[in-house]
């Protein structure tokens, strides 16, 4: 991988390939492997806190029933969300202690603390989940929280981003020079977003829809919108990347992509 090319690296849910998804664990190891950002989904709990969960559900993160919007933070504050990505710990007599806190759900909250605390710039890419039975509340609660922080400048550490683009659109009310970023993974995602959207806004694409879709992927690159991609795993994904002059990439991996990268 030529020297040259240096994208943001980007840490997909954390350090997500070795350590439990949007746990402090994951988030702590990316950190600690110099990636330039982290990734994070975030959904409303019941109490109206910005907790970091992909799934609607706690069944494949947590084993457990419940939907989260119907739950309470002090509910999901019960639960481990490391337990499936390494299920036979529990038996390993000589595994080494670990503190709880880093197996339990992430408020955003703590996530931008962290991050305001590392003792270098590292920026958030922050996804809102949609469809949801709160809507334009889990903007309403984002912007909220990014002026909490002083974060919704043009030069904020924190950006949004969301597959609708209505979620986007209502980001761009609420905090007019955050940076926003439209994520795409279809056909019709794409020919909505060439329409509708603005060229200085970020386009988010999957890596697999630009190898399927190598027309729309040039036509993506010499659109003037700077395209953030994910889920970029592999040297060829990386290499995909440079060919399009993607500027940042968003991966489950940040120390093997950082060393691709010479760094
Ligand atoms: O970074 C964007 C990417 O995370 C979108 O897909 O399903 O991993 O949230 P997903
Ligand atoms: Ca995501």
């Amino acid at each position: 991988m030529g020297q040259t090319y240096q994208p943001q690296v980007v840490a997909h849910r954390g350090a997500s390939a070795d350590s439990a998804e949007h746990t402090l664990g994951a988030y702590q190891k990316a950190l600690a492997s110099g990636a330039d950002g982290l990734e994070c989904d975030v959904r409303l709990t019941a109490d109206g806190h910005l907790v970091l969960l992909h799934d609607r559900d706690l069944r494949r993160t947590a084993a457990s029933r419940g939907t989260v919007s119907t739950l309470d933070l002090r509910d999901l504050d019960q639960l481990d969300f490391a337990a499936w990505k390494d299920p036979w710990r529990e038996l390993d007599d000589e595994a080494p202690e670990e503190d709880p806190e880093l197996r339990r759900v992430v408020t955003l909250r703590k996530l931008l603390e962290t991050v305001a605390d590392h003792d270098r710039r590292v920026e958030v890419a922050i996804e809102t989940k949609h469809p949801t039975r709160y809507s334009g509340l889990v903007e309403r609660r984002l912007a909220e929280m990014l002026a909490e922080f002083g974060w919704t400048g043009a030069d904020s550490p924190a950006r949004m981003m969301s597959f609708s683009i209505n979620a986007v659109a209502r980001m761009k009310r609420l905090t007019p020079q955050l940076p926003l970023v439209n994520l795409v993974d279809t056909k019709r995602g794409w020919h909505q977003v060439r329409e509708r959207v603005p060229a200085q806004r970020i386009l988010g694409p999957g890596v697999d829809f630009l190898r399927e879709h190598r027309k729309i992927a040039r036509k993506m690159a010499a659109s003037g919108h700077r395209l953030h991609v994910w889920t970029v795993n592999t040297e060829d994904d990386l290499a995909l990347c440079e060919s399009l002059g993607v500027s940042a990439v968003i991966t489950d991996k940040p120390a093997f992509i950082l060393d691709l990268l010479g760094r």
